[in-house]
């Protein structure tokens, strides 16, 4: 990100030790919760470039909660991405294979200019994971929500 770039993040879990880096910004909280996206922004000095998640909820082994717990975190993602992203800007989120999630793809998708879907060669086997990369987030088409900072 060179070093003039700001680099913005929160998780459930706090990150121990912490980070002492001048321009990182953890925060430990609910990407869910609506005090988020000001907190980001206002560490961010605004909208990003690049949004990244990884985030995966916690697995319980029972199919449908999963499922749902899958469905709720990526919808609450794909709020965040015309709060949090830039027009211009790219998207890499990581995505559990299941009927629910196609959907939530699709409609991300059809947010960027160009899109496809990746399982890294790392992915352990067996594991429903894979990877949406889109490049240059449309504007929103009734025109950009102002920041919420
Ligand atoms: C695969 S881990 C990745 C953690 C970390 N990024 C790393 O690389 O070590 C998935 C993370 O998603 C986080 N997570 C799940 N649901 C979340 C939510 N609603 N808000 C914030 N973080 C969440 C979990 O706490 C967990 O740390």
């Amino acid at each position: 990100m060179g070093p003039g770039g700001r680099v913005a993040g929160v998780d459930l879990a706090a990150i121990d030790p912490p980070l002492e880096l001048r321009n990182v910004f953890a925060f430990t909280g609910d990407l869910s919760d609506p005090v988020v996206p000001p907190r980001l922004l206002d560490a961010l000095g605004g909208p990003a470039d690049v949004l990244l998640s990884d985030a995966a909820p916690k697995l319980t082994g029972l199919r449908a909660t999963d499922r749902a717990r899958e469905e709720a975190l990526l919808e609450a993602i794909e709020a965040l991405v015309p709060q949090l992203l830039r027009p211009g800007g790219h998207l890499l989120m990581k995505v559990m294979d299941g009927p629910e999630a196609d959907a939530i793809v699709k409609r991300l998708r059809a947010r960027f200019e160009k899109a496809k879907t990746e399982r890294p060669e790392a992915t352990r086997k067996g594991s429903s994971e894979r990877y949406l990369i889109a490049w240059s987030r449309r504007p929103n088409p009734l025109g950009e929500a102002p920041p919420t900072t």
